[in-house]
């Protein structure tokens, strides 16, 4: 049988390419061979945004952003997470299974909770609803970029941790994540992240694009001196998109001759010649955001159907429904 692919991505601001080349280009890779779910977090979006027109904006433009990198949603249920509620309900089931120290161990809250912000109930929950998330499909892979890893490993301890108390229910999912991709570095050397204003946005303008990689740091090395590629960021970014000259830019760096203007010239032309032609294709997808609701609803009834299915058995099976 076909395998099951499900994946998602908070609606929180402008899609970049770490998030394209650490999870959304899988999405487009893997349609032909997978049972495919992918859907726009927004209920996760409702941990950091509070703007309802804000959110249904941001919402649309990823539909948009997903149909111009190629999601084809004749192969892949393309859907918003809120179009299936009952996905709140096993997230509620879940909740009663785990523990608060257990949780309290998540990354995104530690984080959040050593910066002294005032954490929500829902960020401190995050990893249980996005459980929910993988675990309602059945989903076999989830491709995600490698901060998500410990919430894909909290979603397979939840899957046990049910199937031990309440029978077999839950596939066990595995993360697929790309070894050669891991953390895209952002234009201050962080990870790039939609919350550290730090991306090259995916569908930037090229004078954006110019503007951001050229905002990228650099140490003093003069153009003659030998350079370090695997600790330049800029090369990091090169080596992410297709082009044999990355190899000959190792060379240099290497062999010295090379100063950064020019690596940062190179890398906006790649970037731009790769950009160009999604965003063409972005354009025109946002000239009927009618047919973009239209592809969401759709879809959202594929999803809900298989929710329900799945919520008629997990009711039944820790006791709220009579059979
Ligand atoms: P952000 O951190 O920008 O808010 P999301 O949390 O919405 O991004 O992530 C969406 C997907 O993109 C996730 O699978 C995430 O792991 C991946 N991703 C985000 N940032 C990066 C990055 N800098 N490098 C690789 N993958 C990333
Ligand atoms: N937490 C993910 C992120 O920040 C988004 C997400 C929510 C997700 N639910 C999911 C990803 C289920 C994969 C599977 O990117």
């Amino acid at each position: 049988m076909q395998k099951t692919l499900l994946s998602g991505v908070k609606p929180t601001g402008e899609a970049h390419i770490g998030n394209y080349f650490g999870a959304m280009r899988q999405f487009v890779d893997r349609q032909d061979d997978y049972r495919q779910f992918i859907f726009i977090a927004n209920y996760h979006a409702l941990t950091s945004v509070s703007d309802g027109a804000l959110l249904q904006n941001l919402t649309l433009e990823l539909a948009m952003d997903y149909l111009a990198i190629g999601i084809d949603p004749k192969k892949t249920t393309l859907f918003l997470q809120s179009d299936v509620p009952e996905v709140t309900e096993l997230a509620w089931i879940f909740n009663t299974i785990t523990t608060v120290p257990y949780l309290s161990r998540a990354h995104a809250f530690k984080d959040a909770e050593a910066k002294n912000k005032e954490v929500n109930v829902g960020l401190f929950d995050y990893p249980i609803l996005m459980a929910a998330d993988i675990l309602m499909y059945g989903a076999d892979i989830v491709p995600v970029g490698l901060d998500q890893k410990q919430h894909i490993e909290i979603a397979r301890d939840t899957a046990q941790k049910f199937n031990r108390i309440f029978g077999e229910t839950f596939k066990i999912p595995e993360a697929m994540i790309l070894e050669e991709v891991k953390t895209v570095p952002g234009t201050d050397g962080r990870k790039m992240s939609k919350s550290y204003g730090n991306v090259i946005g995916l569908f930037a303008s090229d004078e954006e694009i110019r503007k951001a990689v050229m905002s990228i740091p650099t140490d003093s090395k003069g153009v003659d001196e030998p350079k370090d590629p695997s600790a330049c960021k800029i090369f990091a970014i090169h080596e992410l998109f297709p082009g044999e000259n990355t190899e000959a830019l190792r060379a240099r760096y290497i062999a010295g001759g090379i100063g950064y203007k020019e690596v940062k010239d190179l890398l906006v032309e790649k970037i731009i010649a790769f950009v160009s032609p999604m965003r063409a294709r972005r354009e025109e997808i946002a000239r009927n955001p009618e047919a973009v609701l239209k592809i969401l609803r759709e879809g959202g009834e594929v999803a809900r159907a298989h929710a329900q299915r799945m919520m008629d058995d997990v009711r039944g099976k820790v006791g709220l429904t009579f059979k």
